[in-house]
């Protein structure tokens, strides 16, 4: 074990630097952290090992080449070999825009331009060190739930409030109870829907999927029930619908929330009796079909407004599942774009590496008001758009990336916005705890307080 008394609590640290004046100065102005300095190739590996730092300072020009970036690019090599999950953040002054490429290319999380100016690097190595400890956790959680982080074999997450919820889904997969997914627009209804019928006993058989939204009042009606030939003009001959094609499976009805009154009446019909008059049909046919529905309106509220069927509702919601929108699920969005970029890359655009470090700050940020739907077709766009080998900001377009030219013009408003942030997600990452928000943070007990009380921000 390392003995590092009383520094246990800060989050670890290291920088390389040759110049000592400088490394001092650092060290002295950031008791925030648990500073290491070391000078060279050699001792900087040796306090990799030792220290297992979070983040790394790494100076390119280092004896004995100091005017070069050779020392420093091997010590990057080599911490991405040992630790690859370190976050590096490279400072120099030789070069600045190919060096910058270069590393980041190898791995580094961030690049810096000398000289140091102390409080905009801090903010750097504050953010490096939130991603450092968000990605850990998910790594945590991943491997909790299996190897490649998927529910239900399709669900990305590390969110312990969707996890709960695949895991519910999972749950009631095999009691064969009808199921009321809601949440917004994009937060996977469909895809729970879909694992749901594959992880239940109706798997061999088929789930028939139909958008009550989409599809006119009549045509929703022959779609959903079918017709006898001569039921109206124009049917010539009798066409079994949707319900009956369900028959020993799953029938998904989406956008739940705008089916007709008129169809409501018949579909509680159905479900009352479970069997389906075919319009124009004498007698009614037996089928047996497990019912799954989505939504992204309030269906309850509608039900109060009477503006949906009190009976449809009970019989359709024997399980209600509520599905967390995005920006609920911390640390998702990160995860869920690299899920995406390794795809579409393979895909459209297999010179994509990955994304830039600006690139994932923007994404973590991001308030995705159009849930993993919208993330899904930024990355998209993005693979498609990049013509480097990584995925920067921009090319995702988010308006977000904004903040990041305010920070540049305005260093103290910017910072307090990214703390402000990381405070928050901090806080509702350790649900309200003061403490652990801190430990965290890294910052003491009163000083999350007092930030707290500047920033008017509650647990
Ligand atoms: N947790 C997840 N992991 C991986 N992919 C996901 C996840 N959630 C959603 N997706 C993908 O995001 C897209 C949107 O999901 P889906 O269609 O299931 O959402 P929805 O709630 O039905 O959206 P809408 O309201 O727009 O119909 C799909 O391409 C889906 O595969
Ligand atoms: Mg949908």
């Amino acid at each position: 074990m390392s003995a590092r008394s009383g520094e246990a609590d800060k989050p670890r640290l290291l920088v390389v630097e040759d110049d000592p004046g400088l490394a001092t100065q650092l060290k002295w102005a950031w008791d925030e952290f648990d500073v290491t300095c070391v000078g060279d190739r050699e001792t900087a590996i040796a306090a990799l090992r030792q220290h297992e730092p979070d983040v790394v300072t790494l100076d390119l020009g280092l004896p004995p080449d100091p005017d070069g970036t050779r020392e420093g690019f091997a010590v990057l090599d080599a911490i991405m070999e040992l630790k690859p999950d370190t976050k590096v953040i490279v400072a120099s002054g030789h070069g600045a825009a190919e060096s910058a490429l270069r590393a980041i290319e190898r791995g580094a999380y961030d690049f810096y331009r000398k000289p140091v100016r102390i409080e905009e690097l801090a903010l750097i190595v504050r953010r490096a060190l939130h991603l450092a400890a968000l990605e850990g956790e998910n790594r945590r959680l991943a491997a909790r739930v299996g190897e490649d982080a998927t529910l239900l074999g399709s669900i990305v997450t590390g969110a312990p409030e969707m996890i709960r919820t695949a895991r519910t889904v999972e749950r009631i997969a095999s009691a064969d109870v009808s199921v009321l997914l809601m949440g917004a627009s994009g937060t996977g209804k469909e895809l729970l829907a879909r694992g749901l019928h594959a992880a239940s006993a109706r798997a061999r058989a088929g789930l028939v999927a139909i958008n009550c939204a989409a599809i006119p009042e009549h045509l929703l009606e022959q779609e959903l029930f079918g017709y006898e030939a001569g039921a109206f003009e124009g049917a010539h001959s009798a066409r079994e619908g949707r319900i009956e094609m369900a028959a020993g499976g799953t029938l998904f009805l989406d956008e739940m929330g705008e089916l007709p009154s008129a169809i409501q009446a018949r579909l509680l019909r159905f479900i009352e009796t479970r069997a389906v008059e075919r319009i124009g049909a004498a007698t009614a046919i037996p089928v047996d079909a497990r019912l799954v529905c989505a939504t992204h309106r309030d269906l309850p509220a509608m039900v109060a407004e009477g503006a949906f069927r009190e009976d449809l509702y009970f019989r359709l919601a024997e399980v209600v599942v509520a599905i967390p929108s995005l920006a609920e699920r911390a640390g998702d969005a990160p995860l869920l774009a690299r899920h995406f970029l390794a795809r579409f890359a393979a895909e459209m655009n297999p010179q994509i590496k990955g994304f830039a470090p600006d690139a994932l700050a923007a994404i973590d940020a991001w308030h995705w008001p159009g849930n993993v739907r919208e993330l899904e077709n930024r990355v998209k766009r993005a693979v498609i758009m990049a013509d480097g080998r990584l995925v920067g900001a921009q090319d995702l377009d988010l308006a977000e990336s904004g903040d990041e030219l305010a920070l540049a013009l305005n260093l103290k408003a910017g910072r307090e916005q990214a703390d402000r942030k990381l405070i928050r997600q901090a806080l509702s990452r350790s649900e309200g705890n003061i403490s652990s928000t801190a430990r965290m943070l890294g910052i003491s007990r009163p000083t999350l307080y007092d930030l707290m009380k500047q920033y008017d921000l509650s647990t």
